[in-house]
């Protein structure tokens, strides 16, 4: 079975008790289940992961190249900031779907620019954790037409 990459960046791993006015009470366990299934629906399988620093999350990018077909990632802060994980991403060979539970366009200014958008097929902003499932069912289109311009 095909494996997903799901991926969390810096203080997800607080989802649920971190500004649930902001970010809701869905804790990142929870998101992960709703991928594990809605991917299972998709026949694909997921590989969680959660780093609170940089590097890890960019070796977690590049373990990922040869062992996965797709990755869906909200890095969090290192979105505005991380060079480094833009270059990392763009040695992945595959769709990258970038996911924010908020709409950081509607925040602060220093929220605006991301680094992901630029090597990201698609972007998901503002659902909340449902944006998550939405991302898994969009990879999961996109895997099954490779060839669309759209990829
Ligand atoms: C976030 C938005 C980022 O600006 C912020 O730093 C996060 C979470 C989101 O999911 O809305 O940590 O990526």
């Amino acid at each position: 079975m095909s494996t997903v990459l799901i991926l969390n960046g810096p203080n997800l791993n607080l989802l649920g008790v971190r500004e649930p006015d902001i970010y809701g009470h869905t804790t990142l366990a929870d998101i992960e289940d709703m991928c594990t299934q809605s991917a299972a629906e998709a026949g694909l399988s997921v590989r969680c992961v959660q780093s609170n620093h940089e590097g890890e999350l960019i070796d977690a990018v590049h373990a990922a190249r040869e062992t996965t077909v797709g990755a869906i990632i909200n890095a969090g802060a290192y979105t505005h900031t991380s060079l480094a994980l833009h270059d990392a991403l763009k040695s992945y060979d595959h769709p990258i779907i970038e996911v924010h539970l908020s709409n950081p366009h509607a925040r602060e200014s220093f929220r605006h620019l991301s680094y992901l958008s630029p090597v990201a097929a698609a972007v998901i902003a503002g659902a909340g954790a449902s944006g998550y499932v939405h991302a898994v069912e969009i990879l999961a289109e996109k895997l099954r037409a490779p060839t669309t311009a759209t990829n």
